[in-house]
């Protein structure tokens, strides 16, 4: 099988990357690619980098997150530029935690795990490759052999300098198995994987009264006392907890601030001196990026506390606010539903635009300038051109307002909403209507709405569905003109005849009843006034027509609807301004004739082969819309 193929594969691969040599054979590898020696929040910061950068302007755009962010560039590039950039230069901000700030479900828990993910591919590479002291629980860094007083001379030679100290465990080893020849100790390549606990850790809070320290700094394996004889023998110590296992990579911290204080401590000390306390030992150096996360209110409550001062100047707060595009917002639908087990309902066109047309409205703060609504705002910031504003205007606006994107509604509220629509209903299909109807069901039960903001919500709610009835409009008018091509070449021959008559200043005959007609001046000028032909200019515009004509007889070819540029746009123009009645009165009689439901049959056709619907939603799609058009 394919799947099991690709998982020998992947062993393989790993076998062949594995290196394993003595300190000094390290050394060597050193003198040649001197990066291998990078500390941790270098290796996430190069990491980020070799995924591919683009600049625009003055702004950065960092591809790593595109698979699974979106539209975050700019809180991405704050993320990038003002602490992993820093923090890989050696800079103060490293030995702060970084505390990722943001509403529910805005991509918090998603941006760690594509860091985590990340890093696990990257140790695989050459870029990302990892070395450490083999057999250490910690996978300490095999520079840390370095005894102190030789370091500078160290960095003068390699221009690597040495941060950290041996772990006691590591001391006592290059003791008592190596005899203190540090040059002999092995190191190996280590790739980081959370599964194996290696180089990534996690640590949520439970309930403090049982939540143990340990967990965070490993403890004494009682076990293995009687072994060694003493409680302070680091032999008898497992160096298991989080903050040991994610040395040299990266550990989360969830829900920091609902964690009991004396955990808080320390990573005070951890994140400052770059070292942490672990039962009767020395202090321990680790290097690990520490990211948290929080949200606002329980940010805000955790900085009024005084007591909370020290860890908050150790802190770099970063915020991930919602997306505010719409069209961003509808790609993080369409992921959530893949990932979920509704995605093999049919979900009608536009029907996640509609809904993000709404949420990102609920996100929307009222700009102060009056020539801007929240609508012109939610298109401007999607990137649409409207006429009369600028780039400038729509950087201008952003800064209106810091708080932006911290509140409203979160995408889960509302892939919650349509999966139980979908599921309490036995749906197949989904359109826009439903997932608004069910949007406006759930405000009253959502737990964080306030009165006042359901009020507004519920506006919201109106204003997507009146994007939604012109989206609609236009959806179905477009379907009937590509099934109209028959019309257009019909009123092109009406039209043609009529000129011929009138330049030869002769009459037409009606083909039923033989009589005798003068040209329809009314129907040739409604058609040339589609393209603006004046009244003056009519006979020399069909002139020009009929000696194009003749033109064409004479080489053998056959005028048709599409050898005259001008004559087609006001043909096609012209149909469509009749279009609206003919729509009108084919989509909402009860009982349609043999002729208006092959149209119709054609125009579902239409609308399911070229715009990605079903025979049922397409039929509600023209329902709804007979119904509009007869308001
Ligand atoms: N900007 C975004 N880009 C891509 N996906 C997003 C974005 N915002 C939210 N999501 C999606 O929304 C869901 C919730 O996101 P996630 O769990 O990362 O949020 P969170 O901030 O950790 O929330 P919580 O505060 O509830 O822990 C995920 O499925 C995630 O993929
Ligand atoms: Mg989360």
């Amino acid at each position: 099988m394919d799947i099991l193929r690709k998982i020998q594969d992947h062993r393989e691969k790993e076998e062949e990357l594995k290196w394993e040599g003595t300190f000094s054979e390290y050394l060597e590898l050193l003198r040649e690619r001197p990066y291998l020696a990078q500390s941790a929040h270098s290796r996430v910061y190069n990491m980020i980098k070799s995924a591919g950068v683009e600049e625009d302007h003055d702004h950065k755009k960092f591809k790593f997150f595109d698979e699974d962010i979106y539209g975050l560039d700019e809180a991405m590039e704050k993320l990038v530029e003002e602490y992993f950039h820093p923090a890989a230069r050696r800079l103060d901000v490293r030995k702060r935690i970084l505390l990722l700030m943001g509403p529910v479900s805005g991509g918090k828990s998603t941006l760690v795990n594509l860091l985590k993910r990340g890093l696990e591919r990257y140790s695989h590479t050459d870029e990302g490759a990892v070395f450490a002291i083999k057999g250490c629980p910690m996978h300490e860094d095999p520079l840390h052999l370095i005894p102190q007083h030789l370091r500078k001379e160290f960095q003068d030679d390699y221009g690597i300098r040495v941060e950290g100290s041996l772990s006691p465990l590591n001391t006592m080893r290059v003791e008592k198995e190596y005899d203190g020849r540090i040059e002999d100790v092995l190191v190996e390549r280590i790739f980081f994987s959370e599964d194996k606990r290696t180089g990534i850790g996690t640590f949520s809070p439970s309930d403090p009264k049982s939540q143990d320290i340990a967990d965070l700094t490993g403890s004494i394996d009682f076990s293995t006392i009687a072994q060694y004889g003493s409680e302070s023998d680091p032999r008898a110590y497992r160096f298991d907890g989080e903050l040991n296992k994610a040395n040299r990579g990266v550990m989360e911290f969830q829900e920091m601030l609902k964690c009991d204080e004396k955990f808080l401590w320390h990573l005070l000390s951890l994140t400052q001196e770059g070292n942490f306390k672990a039962g009767r030992f020395a202090l321990i150096s680790a290097d690990e990026l520490i990211i948290a996360h929080t949200n606002e209110a329980e940010y805000k409550s955790f900085i009024a506390n005084k007591k909370n001062e020290a860890l908050h100047s150790r802190m770099i707060v970063m915020p991930v606010p919602y997306n505010l595009k719409v069209s961003q917002e509808e790609r993080i639908y369409e992921k959530m539903i893949r990932e979920s087990d509704i995605r093999d309902v049919h979900i009608a066109p536009h029907t996640l635009k509609v809904a993000a047309m709404f949420t990102i409205l609920t996100r929307l703060k009222e700009s102060k300038k009056a020539s801007i609504d929240v609508l012109k705002k939610m298109r401007l910031y999607d990137g649409e051109i409207l006429e009369g504003f600028s780039d400038v205007d729509v950087e201008e606006l952003k800064k209106e307002h810091s708080d932006e994107g911290m509140s409203g509604i979160d995408p889960r509220y509302v892939i919650n909403r349509i999966s139980s629509t979908i599921i309490k209903k036995e749906l197949t299909s989904i359109n826009a209507l439903d997932v608004l109807r069910s949007l406006k069901d759930g405000l009253s039960s959502h737990a964080s709405i306030s009165k006042e903001d359901q009020e507004r919500y519920l506006d919201f709610i109106s204003l997507a569905r009146k994007e939604y009835d012109e989206i609609a409009k236009k959806e179905v008018q477009k379907a009937f003109v590509y099934s109209y091509e028959e019309s257009a070449v019909t009123l092109m021959d009406n039209y043609l005849d009529n000129v011929e008559a009138y330049c030869n200043k002769a009459k037409l005959r009606d083909p039923l009843t033989g009589e005798e007609l003068n040209p329809d001046e009314r129907l040739m000028r409604s058609i040339e006034e589609q393209i603006g032909v004046s009244e003056n200019a009519k006979k020399a515009f069909r002139e020009e027509i009929l000696i194009r004509i003749s033109a064409y007889a004479r080489k053998g070819k056959k005028f048709d609807y599409q050898s005259h540029e001008r004559l087609r746009e006001a043909i096609q123009k012209k149909l469509f301004a009749d279009l609206k009645d003919v729509v009108k009165i084919t989509t909402s009689t009860k009982t349609p004739d043999e002729q208006q439901l092959k149209k119709i049959n054609e125009v579902v056709a239409t609308l399911v082969d070229e715009h990605g619907y079903n025979s049922s939603s397409a039929n509600d799609l023209l329902k709804y819309v007979g119904s509009l058009l007869n308001r």
